[in-house]
């Protein structure tokens, strides 16, 4: 797909408007650039000529070459920069003797030294371009060359239009899915404290405020000790080293994936699939939902169904709402779009099961803290009289790390033992159920057919309480929320936007 090879570069450099996004913070190529060992320590050659008398000067700095092996006949010489050099010849000569006279008329002062330019040196990491040019752009120095040409996607980490024909599709398919969809105003970003009447208002069902949750959202796992093992917002750099650790412990997952994320790694996109991980929709440019228009929704699930679809060829009927922000208008589009909400398991207004594992990329939170996180969250589960969601992330090196280095050894080696899925199979359904297309429809109806009352942002009562969170996955009963979260979500307002941050 020659679409794919163009836009790497723009994702890549797309990344920090994402961590901007979540975390506040714009400095995600330079904690990548940090993010690797530094080079070994080694001699140093800058500019002039090198003369290494009996083998190569990078000889003796291989690990491999025993350092009693080193001064054994072996010269040394000035280099121009005036570091000293020691070379050796090979324990084993396998090689002729070369003698290197080249002398450069400059070199970068930023140049990576040439002893460090060998095939042992740990790779660095991927840097954006200086310059990144949109779709459409005119190269103005080639008189009558056309525009670049416009890619089939919208821009990355934005909203996409909604007046391509592509999203005219989709509003129009969602007016003729039958789901009404509940006529809630569109919420102002600054979360509870900032939208007090959407807060306390309890009939809109917003998770954010309280943990509102209807018998349409997927919130936990039915079967004690089971977790439903989850990462957001890849696929990223990092992605691979996590599915490496999945793949040696023979774990699967559920990644809930960003659009403009698939548009950046689509092989690791099919590498996930293939190895029978499930793929989830998490939006396309990550946005809170209930602050966007119904058709900026669409258009936002629509292209990352879209993109999913043209990766793989099959296209996910599970969703999880960035930062969990959902509520009445969010679930029936959603619903409508064919996906159902997925969310991570919340035991009070005050604590869910996120490890925040995402705030330490951005200095918010520490490892420590995570792994306390996490602590808390086993401390809950075991008494559980049902299994577990936790939120964890992809995007950033220090989830990846904290999550094979810690959390899944951890958890792999608890007694009782955890039985750990995706999030569908969890839900005891197989893997083919969690995709439009090779969902046959009976362990697994389509969201929208269990839906037999509409959802509604009125009636008080649509508000049917009960006293327990509902797992269960049951369209077709009453919409209702959970009564103690109900009755502590006014409470809690404040307390759980500030935290806003750390509930992505
Ligand atoms: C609160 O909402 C208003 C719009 O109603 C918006 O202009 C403002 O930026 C929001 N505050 C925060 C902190 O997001
Ligand atoms: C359960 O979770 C709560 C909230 O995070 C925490 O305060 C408590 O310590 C946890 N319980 C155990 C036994 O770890
Ligand atoms: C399952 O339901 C979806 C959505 O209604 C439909 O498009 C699809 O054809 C159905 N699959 C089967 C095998 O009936
Ligand atoms: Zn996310």
């Amino acid at each position: 797909m020659k679409f794919f090879s163009t836009s790497c570069l723009v994702s890549v450099a797309s990344l920090p408007v994402l961590a901007a996004a979540h975390a506040g913070l714009n400095e995600f190529a330079v904690r990548a650039q940090h993010a690797r060992q530094a080079p070994p320590e080694s001699v140093t050659v800058s500019g002039g000529s090198t003369t290494s008398g009996v083998a190569p000067a990078t000889t003796i700095l291989t690990p491999a070459v025993p350092p009693t092996t080193v001064p054994v006949g072996g010269t040394t010489t000035q280099a121009a920069s005036g570091t000293s050099i020691v070379s050796a010849p090979p324990v084993i000569p396998t090689t002729p003797s070369t003698t290197y006279t080249f002398s450069l008329l400059s070199t970068n002062p930023t140049a990576v030294p040439l002893s460090n330019i060998v095939s042992t040196a740990p790779s660095s990491v991927t840097r954006p371009l200086d310059t990144i040019f949109t779709p459409g752009s005119v190269p103005t120095f080639l008189p009558g060359a056309p525009p670049l040409p416009n890619g089939d996607y919208p821009a990355l980490d934005r909203l996409p239009p909604t007046d391509s024909p592509e999203v005219q599709q989709w509003i129009q398919e969602v007016a003729n899915s039958g789901v009404t969809i509940p006529n809630i105003p569109v919420n102002s970003l600054g979360g509870c404290p900032n939208n007090s009447a959407a807060a306390a208002d309890t009939s809109r069902c917003w998770w954010t405020c309280g943990g509102c949750t209807r018998p349409t959202d997927i919130t936990e796992c039915p079967t004690p000790m089971t977790w439903g093992l989850t990462y957001d917002d890849g696929p990223s750099f990092y992605t691979s080293d996590l599915l490496n650790y999945l793949d040696q412990e023979k774990l699967k997952s559920t990644f809930f994936v960003v659009g403009s994320r698939v548009i950046s790694f689509p092989s690791i996109l099919q590498t996930q699939y293939m190895g029978e991980h499930q793929i989830a929709v998490h939006t396309w440019s990550h946005p809170q939902l209930t602050t966007l228009s119904n058709d900026e929704i669409i258009a936002e699930l629509g292209w990352s169904k879209k993109v999913i679809k043209d990766v793989l060829g099959v296209t996910p009927n599970m969703m999880r709402p960035p930062f969990g922000d959902i509520d009445d208008r969010v679930r029936a589009i959603s619903i409508a779009m064919g996906l159902t909400p997925v969310m991570w398991t919340r035991i009070s207004p005050m604590a869910t099961f996120d490890t925040d594992d995402f705030d330490i990329h951005g200095g918010l939170t520490t490892v420590e803290h995570v792994l306390q996180n996490w602590e808390n969250i086993l401390g809950n589960v075991t008494t559980r009289k049902s299994g577990f969601i936790v939120l964890e992330h992809d995007l950033f090196q220090q989830s990846v790390e904290v999550a094979t280095g810690y959390i899944l050894p951890d958890a792999l080696a608890h007694k009782p033992p955890f039985t750990i899925q995706p999030v569908v199979q969890c839900l005891n359904k197989p893997l083919k159920d969690a995709y439009i297309e090779t969902n046959d429809n009976k362990t697994n109806p389509p969201a929208q057919s269990g839906i037999a009352v509409t959802l509604s942002s009125g009636a008080p009562g649509s508000v049917q309480a009960t006293g327990k969170a509902d797992s269960s996955n049951n369209a077709a009963a009453p919409f209702r929320v959970n009564t103690g979260l109900l009755a502590a979500s006014l409470t809690t307002v404040v307390g759980l936007a500030a935290g806003l941050a750390a509930v992505l």
